[in-house]
């Protein structure tokens, strides 16, 4: 692995991606009885650094480190001077001089690109307006542990072209897949994204597609994927996006359309009955508390990777 930071899901190659699922299926398979080899963090510490709310990517994040040998330091926008202005600069120059990299969620990409270029250690994005990647991971995981490879497959994910639906679009294309988003005129997946995913996908053999009838979406996927109809930040919305989403939604109507076997997935948190019928999360074919688990394993084998195979990966501690 050659990266520095992981930023955006295309800062790894399809084959880094490829060595960072495979090492996150061993690390699973061996949680329990862990060797020497499955503690490279040990006598480095890692920043979690959180200016919006988590549950599974925070807890995910710190349980991950620790499990990993390291020591995990959460810090929060209330209980640090980021919340008080202090710039990002300062930030990362001063975290630098204490851990060995940087997990963060924040809004900007633009603010996350700012706060590694002031970094000397590895930057983790745990979630930015633009992009979800350590989600993506954890989605192919998934994916690949029920379907035993990626390539060729077909996810189609309904609703807002949000971060979510823009990993999904990299990070899928990458590993080969198609990648389908229906979303209602006005909330697709950025352009740049899609035009990207499909340079991508000319090497990989993996497609982005953006549609507008979800039914006709859904069909013969092999994965259906959806997330929140407003993101954090966007709440003031939530009552008119409820209304332009409704034909978006993870319902029975949808699943039917897939194809029999399809996986439902959702990154959660899910607002039931709105973007995902309970029928439907609860239901035969859903894989999200797969999907939950598998944020510890495969954030486990990307800090692994880029802390000792890395462009930072020294292999020890500074
Ligand atoms: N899926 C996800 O990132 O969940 P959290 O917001 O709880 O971290």
């Amino acid at each position: 692995m050659t990266a520095r930071h992981f930023l955006l899901d295309t800062d790894l190659t399809s084959a880094d991606q490829a060595a960072v699922l495979d090492l996150a299926d061993a690390l699973k398979a061996r949680r329990r009885t862990p060797g020497p080899a499955d503690r490279p963090l040990t006598g480095r510490s890692v920043a979690l650094l959180f200016e919006k709310p988590s549950t599974r990517t925070r807890i995910s994040f710190d349980v991950g480190v620790a499990e990993l040998g390291g020591h995990p330091v959460v810090i929060d926008a209330t209980s640090s001077h980021i919340g008080r202005g202090e710039t990002i600069e300062d930030t990362a120059a001063v975290l630098s001089r204490y851990v060995d990299a940087i997990v963060v969620r924040t809004f900007a990409q633009e603010r996350l690109e700012r706060l590694a270029a002031a970094s000397s250690v590895p930057v983790v994005n745990a979630l930015s307006d633009h992009a979800h990647p350590c989600q993506a991971l954890a989605d192919l995981q998934t994916i690949r542990e029920r379907r035993g490879s990626l390539a060729g497959l077909t996810l189609t994910y309904l609703g807002d072209g949000n971060n979510v639906a823009h990993s999904l679009l990299l990070a899928g294309t990458l590993a080969g897949m198609r990648i389908h988003v229906a979303s209602p005129p006005g909330y697709e997946p950025f352009e740049q994204v899609v035009r990207h995913a499909n340079e991508i996908g000319a090497a990989t053999g993996g497609e982005a597609l953006v549609m507008h009838d979800a039914l006709e979406a859904a069909a013969d996927a092999d994965v259906l994927y959806t997330d929140v109809w407003a993101s954090m930040g966007q709440e003031d919305e939530s009552d008119s996006r409820s209304l332009v989403f409704q034909p978006y939604r993870l319902d029975e109507k949808a699943v039917e359309a897939a194809r029999p076997d399809v996986l439902v997935m959702h990154c959660l948190p899910a607002h039931r009955e709105l973007e995902i019928a309970s029928a439907v999360i609860d239901g035969p074919h859903s894989v999200v508390f797969d999907q939950a688990e598998n944020r510890l394993h495969a954030q486990k084998a990307l800090l692994s990777l880029l802390l000792t195979e890395g462009a930072d990966g020294a292999g020890g501690p500074r």
